[in-house]
């Protein structure tokens, strides 16, 4: 079935159904390859852990080298342009594989297989795909690959509203984790493709959210981030279920070392919320707060629910209670009809704020959503000096941010080595700072205090506390 975002879009309730996922293994292949490739956010990120686990199923294993695989997987983001021109840029090396063996399984999944248009672009520019398959049915993924037969086997679904349970993963990682605790997003603010990629909200129950949790404590996680595309709005689409403060203090009470969660929006933002950051230990004073704008004007055009002031009090009141709160954001600039004194209010609001971080993206017309149809006069190439512009004092309050931290001692999660130096190890702080470490690999998987003794402007460095000699 093709997906029809107007269909999607003027749909005002969805009943969702809950249902278990029936993992079947069925080893069809015998140590062949796959290659998975994963565009976009911390959403497509963890839902490649579940494509793994599927995959691993049949009987395929993973390799790094597109080459080898006898399956190939790209789970693709539809966020901005740029991210179809990636993957459609990919997909020419694939065609070249498939002519020398036709024999291999080509399929694309993720948010642009459930953009209007995509699925029809497929079907004509690129035959040699044999699956496509959407954010919704990922768990169709296993049949399809079992029964492709050289046609293009096609199943996107429109109509979202099904959440299933027992799904498995394969995770990245053995000490930090993700958990859905809802999927879509509600808020159809006026630029984004996501509700229509990703359908309605649809929470899952908080039950089965602990469980998940609980069940990562004992295989010895130390941290889990709660995921969704809004997540303080956790709960609304449920008759009966407890607020995302409320989840967030149950999954607090786990025991697990370190909580977070991503992305929150400004308007669900509750009091009881920073109350309950600021409570426990353990929940991160990390909290990822898109502004997307600074101009009241733009945000109502937008669709964000909130004004420059709102959202300046809400910022306000988290730093005020949250011990240590650090703040991060999304800022899109150019958006139709933003002109030099828009900017200024959102570079005022940056100024103001400091953000310990930014994320700055220029507005890319997705089809089908309202902005798309703005009407848009500026040229790119102010548009792209408008970027500069803001990203320079982005990354002045970063540096300056990460400079607060020099000597000082902090807590890190250690995850890993360091990607530059294999010498060094790397983890996070509790407010979400990188640090590349001086110190033993035994570290890994621990908590431990460390000394800062350098700031970069994305990162810091450090000592493990203990070999510090006075
Ligand atoms: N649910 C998250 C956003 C996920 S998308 C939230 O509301 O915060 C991540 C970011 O991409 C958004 O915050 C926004 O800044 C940016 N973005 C989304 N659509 C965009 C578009 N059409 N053009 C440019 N940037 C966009
Ligand atoms: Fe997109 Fe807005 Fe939903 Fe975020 S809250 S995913 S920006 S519609
Ligand atoms: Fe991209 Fe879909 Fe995430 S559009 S940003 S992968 S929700």
């Amino acid at each position: 079935m093709k997906p029809n975002m107007i269909e999607a879009r003027k749909r005002t309730t969805i009943k969702t159904e809950y249902l278990e996922y029936d993992n079947k293994i069925n080893k069809l292949f015998n140590g062949e390859k796959y290659f998975l490739r994963t565009y976009g956010c911390q959403m497509n990120v963890h839902d490649s852990e579940q494509i793994r686990a599927y995959l691993e199923n049949l009987g395929l294993e993973e390799t790094d080298t597109l080459e080898k695989a006898k399956v190939i997987v790209l789970n693709t983001c539809a966020i901005r342009e740029n991210a179809h021109d990636k993957v459609f840029g990919y997909l020419g090396r694939c065609k070249h594989l498939k002519e020398e063996d036709p024999s291999i399984i080509v399929a694309i999944g993720g948010c642009m297989s459930q953009e209007e248009g995509v699925v029809s672009e497929i079907e004509q520019k690129y035959p040699y795909v044999d699956i496509v398959f959407g954010t919704h049915n990922i768990h169709d993924l296993p049949n399809m690959i079992m029964n492709a037969k050289g046609n293009q086997d096609i199943d996107v679904y429109s109509i979202e509203g099904k959440v299933y349970e027992n799904t498995l993963y394969k995770r990245d990682s053995k000490i930090t984790a993700w958990v859905n605790i809802m999927y879509g997003c509600d808020k159809f603010c006026t630029y984004c493709i996501v509700p229509y990629t990703r359908g309605r909200q649809r929470s899952r129950k908080s039950k089965y959210i602990i469980e998940e949790v609980d069940a990562l404590v004992k295989e010895g996680y130390k941290e889990v981030t709660l995921l969704g595309q809004n997540v303080n709005a956790y709960g609304k689409d449920l008759e009966g279920e407890i607020s995302f403060a409320k989840l967030l203090e149950s999954v607090a009470k786990t025991g697990i070392a370190r909580v977070r969660f991503v992305t929150s929006h400004p308007w669900d933002f509750t009091d009881e919320m920073i109350d309950t950051i600021a409570k426990y230990d353990n929940i991160m004073p990390y909290i990822h707060l898109p502004l997307q704008s600074g101009s009241d004007r733009i945000l109502k055009l937008m669709g964000r629910r909130y004004t420059k002031e709102e959202y300046l009090n809400l910022f306000n009141k988290i730093k005020n209670k949250v011990r240590n709160a650090t703040i991060t954001t999304d800022i899109i600039v150019g958006f139709p009809g933003e002109t030099e004194e828009d900017l200024n209010d959102t570079l005022e609001v940056v100024n103001t704020c400091k953000f310990d971080g930014a994320f700055t993206f220029i507005f890319s017309p997705r089809e089908g959503t309202p902005a798309a149809k703005m009407e848009d006069n500026t040229p790119i190439e102010v548009k792209e000096q408008r970027l500069y512009k803001l990203n320079e004092l982005v990354n002045k309050y970063s540096k300056e941010s990460n400079l607060k931290y020099l000597n000082k001692e902090v807590k890190v999660l250690v995850t890993g080595v360091s990607e530059k130096d294999e010498d060094k190890i790397v983890g996070y702080t509790e407010e979400m700072k990188l640090v590349n470490i001086e110190g033993d690999k035994d570290n890994i998987g621990k908590i431990i205090p460390v000394i800062i003794t350098d700031a970069k402007s994305f990162s810091l460095d450090g000592k493990v506390k203990e070999e510090i000699k006075c």
